[in-house]
């Protein structure tokens, strides 16, 4: 018999609060489990939040994700039935794609193809389209391939900002997005039988 319990493996570079609420949202679904944060940054908020919420945690460095075939490893070990990226900044390899495949989701904080790409992630995109005058911003959730933030649209949720709001609260604007949808969408791809790329 398969598992009846899903596993969650996020990969996390920054503070960690889709982590944190990621991990709340699921926090009393006992078909649910956070098999594991993987994170790429010593200093990074993510980690000190996994130790308050008893996350198990792997951190690793560019060496180790270049090599690729420990982590890989590593993932399998985890079982995992979906990979979410939530803040992660490194573009993940066309073998992990290959291994997992229509299983690896990401968050992009803006409505792609608009400010996507290399370079574009947390406050950078906020200030560019702050500096753009844009009256509308968003959230894009996406499958991963193997091109920077170019899989296929999962949802993407709008909000409005007023021309040349300030980056930070633009920001927040988008946090709460993140918020309420990510979680949902995990879910909903966790438990629905027709997954598409
Ligand atoms: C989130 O806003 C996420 O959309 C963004 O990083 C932030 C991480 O915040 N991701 C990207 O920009 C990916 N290109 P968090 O660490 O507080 O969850």
């Amino acid at each position: 018999m398969s598992d009846p319990i899903k596993n969650i493996v996020l990969f996390a570079s920054g503070s960690g609060s889709n982590v944190e609420n990621i991990a709340d949202y699921f926090r009393d679904n006992n078909q649910v489990r956070i098999a594991g944060v993987l994170c790429n940054k010593t200093n990074a908020g993510v980690i000190e939040r996994c130790h308050r919420l008893k996350i198990p945690l792997y951190c690793f460095n560019r060496e180790a994700f270049k090599e690729e075939s420990g982590l890989l490893a590593l993932l399998k070990g985890l079982n995992p039935d979906l990979l979410v990226l939530a803040g992660f900044l490194w573009k993940i390899p066309e073998r992990f794609v290959r291994e997992f495949p229509n299983q690896i989701i990401n968050i992009h904080p803006a409505l792609l193809p608009k400010y996507g790409g290399k370079g574009m992630y947390g406050a950078h995109v906020h200030q560019a389209v702050s500096e753009a005058g844009d009256t509308a911003t968003g959230i894009t959730i996406h499958w991963v391939n193997a091109a920077y933030d170019e899989g296929n649209i999962i949802r993407q949720e709008h909000v409005n900002i007023k021309a040349g709001e300030d980056p930070d609260r633009i920001a927040a604007k988008v946090h709460e997005l993140e918020y309420t949808y990510y979680p949902q969408v995990i879910a909903e791809l966790l438990f629905s039988d027709g997954r598409q790329e």
